[in-house]
This record gives structure tokens, sequence and C-alpha cells, in this order.
């Protein structure tokens, strides 16, 4: 044994002094001549007969992340890879850290995400990469158990870790790199016809920040909800990263980031390039919804103000949001016994004037002018907190452009805190967007259930951690009269004897449906009327049933039944707003006839996740 180590040893350094020896020789011989030609070596390189997707899906073709400019440009995948390239070894180095620590080995940062629940979503994507109809179906089947797995929270863990978990090439990735040629990248995309895009820049990933590239996910995500939810057939959407870079070091650094390693883009460059990526989509696919998805702030809206007018466009963390708060009061006055006009005689207290906050507040007011009170009247019934206290008239320093409207006129309630304007204010309606977790106490709503027989409390920060109060909480402290909404699930409970039931303002009511109606009615743009009109429609999916428990929302179990309703509410409005192409004359005139045909025809356009009969038919036959 010993022997043969000192053998090899020796055989080591005997070997590496003749290298040193002939590599010598070679450079002496190469002053002289040129290297011998050794006709042994062949040119390594293979012929490939496909392109696109085909060979990203073709498991003896496929590189991945390694796929280097050249291949990438020759091959037709840009776009259809992350924008950075990852060297072989990496690649290898991701695989084993999987192989040996599973995947789960990255710990989940917020509390509702469970090592159970990645496990269950590694069985749905790896199922969604093999077999889409199955997969559909079962979600569709299972969709309040899975919602939670294929979208928020879930999602959330998989875009921190999206560089860590990568494995099959799903949506298109959109970079700085591609600026002038984006058109041709979008016709690297397989399908011929899309219905609806859903795109982020990564900014500001549901709680989680500036994940980049990795924002991809939600994307993803995102879209399954429209497909499950609202039937967009699976091949007709289009999951869109746009990496602009990202501030978030922590990626930086990682090596196997993938996106660009650069800091975000801003200024006039950043909108030239969102532009440049609209007139690419919208040239290939005119009649495309685009939804815009966690975008920072400081451009969310200044993109939604830019395109609302002019394309298919919606923002969900501001209009979606806004809308499904807006349903949520819909059905808490129903609880009450009262109608939608009802909403003009609320008085609210809102906790949070940041995105989330104002885009409701505003919303509301809108939808209240609806109900016979101006929105100047409207904007009188609002009592705006901020972290330092009620926001007036009276207040130093800087108050946002759209937050000023609601400072109240009374400057020497300038600051007041929470117990004292509940106090002044008298409100019916309590929301709380402040993501302070336990902002609302028992002298809080106690004093509101005093002069509120059935107030409603809307706990909306994400996640749990971060609720003004919980639903046990409000039951308790309103002896059971609270009628509660948390933007995190929670549990139903029960006071003295009686079930009190929780809702949740999840967005997922929303967006399928409007987004349905939008692209079925080919809508030009998607108007506040057009909003107010799913918020409304949400109401008349709660059961009878679910009114007299309490709940505010119907059951997501019923998410297609919820979808297609919307839908078609979103149809008729649009037609009243007239604001459909001229090609949907068809469903303008159904829309007009009356709900049953309309219903009809926006179903026969969902996609059902069944087993349909397939046919062969040669490439360029009938195409
Ligand atoms: P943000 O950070 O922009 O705004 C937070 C606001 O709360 C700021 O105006 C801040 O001054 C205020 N605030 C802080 N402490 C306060 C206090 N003690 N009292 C009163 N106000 C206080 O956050 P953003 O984007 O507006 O989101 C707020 C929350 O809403 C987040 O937790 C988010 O997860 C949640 N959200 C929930 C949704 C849903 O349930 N469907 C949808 C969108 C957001």
């Amino acid at each position: 044994m010993m022997r043969s180590r000192i053998a090899r040893l020796i055989l080591a350094r005997t070997s590496s002094s003749s290298c040193r020896h002939a590599s010598s020789t070679v450079t002496e011989r190469r002053e002289q001549e040129p290297p011998p030609y050794n006709p042994d070596i062949k040119d390594s390189s293979v012929i490939v007969r496909k392109k696109g997707v085909e060979v990203l899906h073709d498991p003896w073709w496929n590189k991945g992340t390694s796929f280097n400019y050249v291949e990438r440009d020759a091959l037709g995948l840009r776009g259809l890879l992350p924008p950075c390239e990852i060297p072989f070894q990496k690649q290898i180095e991701r695989f084993m850290t999987e192989y040996e620590f599973g995947i789960a080995h990255v710990a989940p940062k917020d509390e509702t995400v469970t090592p159970e629940n990645i496990r269950k979503w590694k069985a749905l994507e790896s199922l969604q990469n093999r077999n889409e109809v199955l997969f559909y179906k079962i979600l569709l089947d299972n969709f309040e158990e899975m919602a939670p797995i294929v979208y928020t929270p879930t999602v959330g863990w998989c875009c921190q870790n999206f560089h860590l978990i990568y494995r099959q090439a799903r949506g298109l990735f959109i970079s700085e790199k591609d600026r002038g040629i984006m058109s041709s990248l979008v016709h690297n995309w397989p399908a011929q016809k899309i219905h609806a895009i859903v795109v982020t820049d990564g900014s500001r990933i549901l709680g989680l920040g500036d994940l980049g590239v990795n924002g991809l996910g939600i994307s993803i995500g995102k879209l399954d909800i429209y497909c499950a939810g609202a039937g967009f057939h699976p091949s007709r959407v289009m999951p869109v990263v746009i990496d602009v870079g990202t501030n978030n070091e922590q990626l930086l650094n990682h090596p196997l980031y993938f996106g660009l390693r650069r800091q975000r883009l801003e200024g006039d460059a950043y909108y030239e390039l969102i532009d440049e990526f609209m007139r690419a989509v919208l040239a290939r696919y005119p009649n495309v919804l685009i939804q815009f998805e966690d975008f920072s702030t400081n451009h969310a809206q200044a993109l939604l103000d830019r395109y609302r007018d002019h394309h298919l466009v919606f923002n969900d963390d501001i209009q979606g949001t806004a809308t499904t708060v807006l349903g949520g009061i819909y059905g808490a006055l129903a609880v009450k016994g009262l109608s939608a006009s009802a909403l003009a005689s609320q008085q609210f207290v809102v906790c949070g004037a940041g995105s989330a906050g104002m885009g409701v507040v505003s919303f509301l007011a809108k939808a209240m002018s609806k109900h016979g009170i101006t929105e100047e009247e409207a904007r009188h019934r609002f009592w705006i907190l901020d972290v330092d206290g009620l926001i007036t008239s009276g207040r130093d320093g800087h108050v946002p452009d759209f937050v000023r409207p609601f400072a109240r006129m009374d400057a020497e309630l300038e600051g007041a805190d929470l117990l004292s304007v509940i106090q002044h204010a008298k409100p019916t309606v309590l929301i709380g967007a402040s993501t302070v977790g336990g902002l609302f106490t028992s002298d809080h709503l106690g004093e509101m259930t005093k002069h509120c027989d059935r107030p409603l409390v809307m706990a909306l920060s994400n996640p749990t951690s971060k609720l003004e109060c919980t639903s046990e909480q409000c039951a308790a402290w309103t002896k059971g009269r609270g009628i509660y909404a948390a933007g995190s699930p929670q549990p139903d409970c029960v006071y003295d004897g009686k079930e009190v039931a929780s809702s949740q303002a999840n967005n997922m009511y929303i967006f399928p449906g409007l987004a349905l109606g939008a692209s079925v009615g080919k809508a030009k743009v998607i108007t506040d009327a057009m909003l107010m009109k799913a918020s409304e429609s949400l109401v008349d999916c709660i059961t009878a049933e679910e009114l007299e428990r309490g709940s505010i929302y119907p059951k997501l179990g019923s998410i297609r039944e919820i979808s297609l309703e919307i839908a078609c509410s979103v149809i008729e409005q649009a037609v009243r707003d007239g604001v459909t192409k001229a090609e949907s004359r068809a469903v303008e005139v159904l829309a007009e006839q009356g709900r049953e045909g309309l219903r009809g025809f926006v179903r026969s356009r969902m996609f059902q996740p069944n087993y349909d009969p397939l046919v062969y038919v040669p490439p360029g036959i009938g195409e």
C-alpha cells in the first residue's frame, strides 16, 4: 500500500519535471517554426437542427443557463434564458448543493412558508413541467389548498431562491443588454398568440424587496392563477421579467445569480427601456393584456399613468388591491343588510399613507362619488394616519401629492393618535395598511364598537406578523360584533358560542376575472368604472349562508364562477364606456342582450383542463 503511494508520488514528480523540460523545448521550437498540426484533434462542434424552446426542452441539446451569447443568437434562445451566462462548473455546483441538501436547504424567511410548502411547490412545479393539463386540473380542483403554494406566500420563497432552484426555462427574460433588439427577441417566443402578459422588473417582490431577475417567479405564479382561476389558456400567457439590474447586494455577490450584475437603471433610460418592451410586445401581440406586477412605488404609478389611456394594462398592486378592498366593503355592507349605495355614508379611518393605503383611499373616494355624493364630499369621510399620526393641513414638512387632498382641514388635530381619531371620527370602517403588527388594540376596537354596531376592521398588512390585529383579537375586542378581513389568512373563530368568520382581502378574487373580461371583451383600456363593476359583482358571488356568518368575500374554491361573473360585469361596463375594439361587435351585442348569453360566450372561451383528442398535422399545413 505504502509502496504504491510512494510510487505514485515518484511518477508524478518525474512526469512534472519531464513536462517542464518538454514545455521549454516547445517554446524554443515556436520561435523557429509553426506548431505541429495534429490531424487527430477534431472540431467538437455539434450540428443542431432545432431552434428556440425545442432546444431547451430537449435534454440532449440543452445547456440551460450555460448557453453563451453566440449560441443564444444563432439558436434563437435570446430572451428564453436568464441574461447572465453561468459556467458549466457552477451548474455542477448548483446541482450538487441540491443533491446534498435538498431543495429546501435555504430556510424560508416568512413564517407562513414552511419546508412542507416548499416540498409541495416542488411536486407541483415538476408536474407543470411535464403535463400542464394535469397540473391545471389538480390546481383547479384543489384551488384553496394549492393557490398559496403556487402563488403567494410560497412564491415569495421561490423568488428569493430562483437562482438556486432554477431548472427549466419558463418565461421571457428581457434585459438592458437587449436594448434596440427587443422585437426580434419577442419573436423568439414560441406562441403565435398571447392573451395575457404579467411583467415585473423585480424591484419590489411581495414584501421581500428588490429581487432582480429572480422576480420572474412572481409573473409565473400569477399567470398560474390566471389559467386556473380564469381559464386563460396556458399556452397563451407569457410571464416576463425586465432585468434592469438590482440593488440587492446579496444577489449581486452570489456566484449563481444570473441577472445583470449592476445597480438598477434609473431615470429616462429606465422608461425608454420599458417603452421599447411595450412597443415590441404590442407589435407582435396587439390585443394582449399587460399586467404590471411588483414594480417599486417610485415607478408603479408613473408606468400605469404612462400607458393606461393607450393600452390594455393594469397594475394589480395599485388597482387590484383597491378593487379587492372595495369589493370587501360592499361585502360588509351586504352582511349588515345594506345596499351598495350605503358606501357613501361610511366613515373611514385608515392607518398607512403608503402606496397600498392611499391607492385604496383614492379609489374608495371615486367609488363613493358614484353613490350620490361628490368626490370632494367623499374625501371628508376619510381620516388618514401615518407614522406621525393624523395627517392634516397643519403638517410641517412634505406631504406627498397623492395624500394632500385627503389631509384633514382641522389643523389643530395634526398628529393626533389613533384612539383620539377614533373618538373624534366615529368610523364605521378601520383599515390598516401600516406594516405595523399589533397596531390595533382593545382600546381602539372597543372605542369603535361604542358607536358602531358592526364595525368593519380590515388588517391588510402582510405577512401574518404584520397584521394590525388577528381575527381572534378582533372578535374578542368587539365582543363578536366586528366584521373582519386580513391581508394574510386568519382562522375563523368562535365568540360566545357563535362562529365569527374571518375573510381574506386577497387580490386573487379580482385580477383573474378582471383580466378575463378585458381580454375576451377586447377592451382597448381598463377604466375605473370597469374596476368598480368588478368590485360590485364580487358581492353577488357570496352565498346567503356566507353572509350570515359574516364573510365579506365568497369562497375561493368557486374561483371559476367568481371570475366568470366578474368578467361579464367588466365586459358590460367596457361596452357602456365605449372602450371595446371594433372587432368585438359580437360581444357587444351579447352584452346588450343580457347576462345569460354573455355568460355562455365567456365560459366557452375559458380553458378547461381536460384531455382533448390530439390530431397530427404535418408542419406547414394549415398554419
Ligand atoms: P408603505 O411602506 O409604502 O407604507 C406604510 C405606511 O404606513 C406609511 O405611510 C407609514 O408612515 C405608515 N405607518 C407606519 N407606522 C404607522 C403607524 N404606527 N400608524 C399609522 N401609520 C403608520 O407600505 P405599502 O406598500 O403601502 O403597504 C402597506 C401594507 O399593505 C404592507 O404590509 C403590504 O403587505 C400590505 N398590502 C396588502 C394587500 C392586500 O391585502 N391585498 C395589498 C397590498 C399591500
